[in-house]
């Protein structure tokens, strides 16, 4: 045994990054004609763009030391404006890792003989417990489904919420940890559903009329492999796609659009080798298409940018649906919107996802609406100004705020459909 772990760490530490050492964060926004051009640096070893954005945005990008003076003098040649972020990540990273350090000689995110802390950023273990325990409290509301053991054995639970017997009302469907590094999602995952199992004015509000199918985690493996030091950028699933390649991106591996990659194997956004080929998908889209008949809206909540994203987001042949309620899509996302900025003063943009982001294959809320018949589908990605390393003494905030939005959804939803 120790001698496989031995070898197995071997493996890893040739296989993985040492870390974000120097890495420089760059905010870059290309115009029209420098647009193709920047795109171009995607598939290059070395670059992690932390999004990509559409002409005139801003783009956000990390870039290893190796290939820093080529980028900026790129960067130069073309005039385009950028201003660098952070001159280390790696200390970002580090700053981060010891201040969850110090909270946790405080505070337990949940253990069975306390309450939950939503204050904290959980492990999965502590999730996992956390679900169980809520769902042996109160089976009149809630009910696991495991839907998968994921490729290295976790849970990848279904969290089914109702007043009465599941599925028989308009089911609000949503998930949250798809992309590993997204940390400050699934709090809010977490925070609702615990809100909606043990505060009996919201149940009596949220429950009336609306069921909810919640994936709070379905990325328990990219979760916890981002836990682990050198790897807090992590996006994709774990599974092991060739003997030397480790994960697909989740949000590029749905079978409605889904492309074909172009690049190899280990690009953050390698589609995975077919449609569905990776378990986290198949059984997320499985267990929305089983509920269909009463799937009326679908949330894939991510980080950041305070966007309200909404389909299509893809363009290529034979070219995007019409979207007949394109004006009902607009109309609840602002529903979401405007709750949060009478709560909170932060202002969400609600937008195209395509003219945003551009041309995206394979995405959820794609999927949810075109193959699966969702009447509305969202993406959400919270909040802004701290790429990934959302600090942990904000999530609760974060949590109560989006609540706010989800609730409005809740509502919207009880009222229109149910
Ligand atoms: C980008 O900005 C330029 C200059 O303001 C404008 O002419 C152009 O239409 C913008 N393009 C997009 C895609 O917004
Ligand atoms: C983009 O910026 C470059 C450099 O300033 C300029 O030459 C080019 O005309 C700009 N393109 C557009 C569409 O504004
Ligand atoms: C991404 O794909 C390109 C093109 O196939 C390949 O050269 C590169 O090694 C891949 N990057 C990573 C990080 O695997």
């Amino acid at each position: 045994m120790k001698f496989l772990l031995i070898f197995l760490s071997f493996i890893l530490a040739a296989n993985c990054s040492e870390g974000y050492k120097n890495y420089k964060l760059y905010d870059v926004v290309p115009n029209e004609t420098q647009y193709d051009a920047l795109a171009a640096w995607e598939y290059i070893d070395g670059v992690d763009f932390f999004r990509l954005t559409s002409p005139n945005r801003s783009s956000k990008v990390l870039i290893a030391p190796k290939i820093q003076n080529d980028f900026e003098s790129f960067l130069t040649r073309n005039n385009i404006v950028y201003s660098i972020l952070s001159e280390d990540f790696d200390v970002e990273i580090e700053k981060e890792r010891e201040s969850m350090m110090e909270t946790r000689k405080m505070k337990t995110g949940y253990s069975i003989e306390g309450t939950a802390d939503f204050s904290v950023y959980w492990s999965f273990a502590e999730m996992d417990r956390y679900l169980q325990d809520l769902a042996a409290r109160y089976p009149h509301r809630i009910t696991l489904e495991n839907l998968i053991f994921s490729p290295e054995g976790r849970h990848v639970w279904a969290v089914k919420i109702s007043s009465g017997v599941f599925g028989q009302k308009p089911i609000i469907g949503m998930e949250t940890g798809m992309h590993a590094r997204e940390w400050a999602a699934p709090p809010t995952s977490f925070y609702l559903i615990d809100k909606l199992v043990t505060d009996e004015a919201i149940a009596a509000e949220l429950l009336a009329r609306v069921d909810w199918l919640i994936v709070p985690m379905q990325n328990p493996d990219g979760y916890e492999w981002s836990r682990t030091p050198n790897n807090r950028l992590w996006r994709q699933n774990r599974r092991q796609i060739t003997p030397t390649c480790t994960g697909a991106d989740l949000n590029r591996n749905f079978a409605y659009s889904w492309r074909a990659a172009t690049v190899a194997c280990g690009n953050l956004t390698y589609p995975g080798p077919f449609a569905l080929s990776e378990p986290e998908d198949f059984v997320l889209h499985e267990v929305m298409e089983r509920y269909r008949q009463n799937l009326r809206m679908y949330l894939s909540v991510h980080t950041f940018g305070d966007l309200v994203l909404f389909p299509w987001g893809y363009s290529d042949n034979p070219g995007p649906l019409p979207l007949n309620n394109v004006e009902e899509h607009i109309h609840v996302g602002n529903i979401f919107r405007d709750a949060i900025l009478a709560a909170t003063g932060k202002d969400y943009f609600v937008v195209n996802s395509l003219n945003y982001f551009g041309n995206i294959n394979g995405a959820v809320d794609d999927n949810m609406l075109a193959a699966v018949g969702a009447d509305l589908a969202y993406t959400l990605e919270l909040t802004d100004g701290f790429s990934f390393l959302y600090p942990e003494d904000r999530i609760l905030a974060l949590s109560e705020e989006t609540f706010v939005g989800y609730r409005a959804l809740g509502r919207y939803i009880g009222e229109t459909y149910g």
